[in-house]
């Protein structure tokens, strides 16, 4: 891949890619520069057969992304307001939602606003114990426009993303543990190790599985869509994959499957 990046840093390691956000004397904030490279790399490991899970975390030790770039868009107009939230759900938050290997976000200090949104567009979330997170739009007047009312109530609840989106409130890394938004919290100096770890689990399975299971829990959220039938559908096309006869071969076999 030669791409031309001032924001962010990509690593590729065996089969593992890492994305760091890198603007921390902006606490990572989400520019449109910013946005549109990630959704270029993503797109990139997406059709890169070498990469099979992302790891997103943000450069520094005090934040994630501490949201979209509040200077880019303090003069819009109700059109370039849609536009901005049209393309970033378009290119990037869906992007990541809907990609066929897994993303793991690596929450290191705050994510606020877009950084919020754009850790609830990963698959899974690996928590510091710094991490400070919230959905502060309605402080400045907007709402959260990268998918945040809709991901936040999936994730979380309807009643917790009422209260976090309604107070503005920013809650601490134990209470995001508690209300489901991440489902670990480690220390600040083990949270890179701790994405690792969880990559390296995942990636001992199937791609294909791992794609196909992405879709079918997606597909409870969708619009008319009825996730059991999809489930069902999903499930009967893995048999016809190389994984599937070499899982249960090296299952039968007591061996370790080689995917
Ligand atoms: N957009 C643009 N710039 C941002 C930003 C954002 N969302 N968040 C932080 N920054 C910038 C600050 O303007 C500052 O830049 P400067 O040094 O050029 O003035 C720099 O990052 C450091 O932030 P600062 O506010 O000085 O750090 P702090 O430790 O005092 O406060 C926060 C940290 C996260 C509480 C505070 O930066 C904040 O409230 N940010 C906005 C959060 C938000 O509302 N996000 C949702 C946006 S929709």
């Amino acid at each position: 891949m030669h791409l031309s990046l001032k924001n962010i840093l990509v690593e590729t390691e065996g089969h593992l890619q890492t994305i760091t956000i890198n603007r921390p004397s902006k606490l990572n904030a989400l520019n449109q520069a910013t946005i549109e490279e990630l959704s270029t790399c993503i797109q990139a490991a997406e059709n890169d057969p070498k990469v099979k899970v992302i790891i997103m975390t943000g450069a520094g030790k005090k934040a994630f992304v501490a949201g979209a770039d509040i200077s880019e868009f303090s003069n819009f107009s109700i059109e370039q307001g849609k536009a901005l939230s049209q393309k970033g759900h378009h290119e990037l938050f869906n992007l990541i939602d809907k990609l066929s290997k897994p993303v793991i976000a690596a929450v290191n200090g705050f994510a606020l606003g877009g950084g919020l949104e754009l850790a609830l567009s990963a698959h899974v979330r690996v928590f510091a114990e710094n991490a400070l997170v919230g959905l502060p739009e309605t402080s400045l007047g907007i709402i959260p426009g990268y998918g945040g009312t809709q991901r936040l109530a999936q994730i979380a609840g309807k009643g917790r993303a009422m209260h976090m989106i309604l107070s503005a409130e920013m809650i601490d890394a134990a209470k995001a543990l508690d209300y489901g938004i991440t489902t670990s919290v480690v220390p600040q100096e083990d949270l890179a190790e701790a994405a690792i770890k969880m990559a390296n689990k995942i990636m001992r399975n199937a791609p294909s599985a791992l794609s196909k299971a992405i879709q079918c829990i997606n597909a409870s959220y969708a619009h008319k869509i009825d996730g059991f039938d999809y489930e069902i559908n999903t499930f009967g096309s893995c048999f016809n994959t190389p994984e599937f006869k070499e899982g249960t071969m090296a299952f039968l076999e007591k061996r370790k499957a080689n995917f």
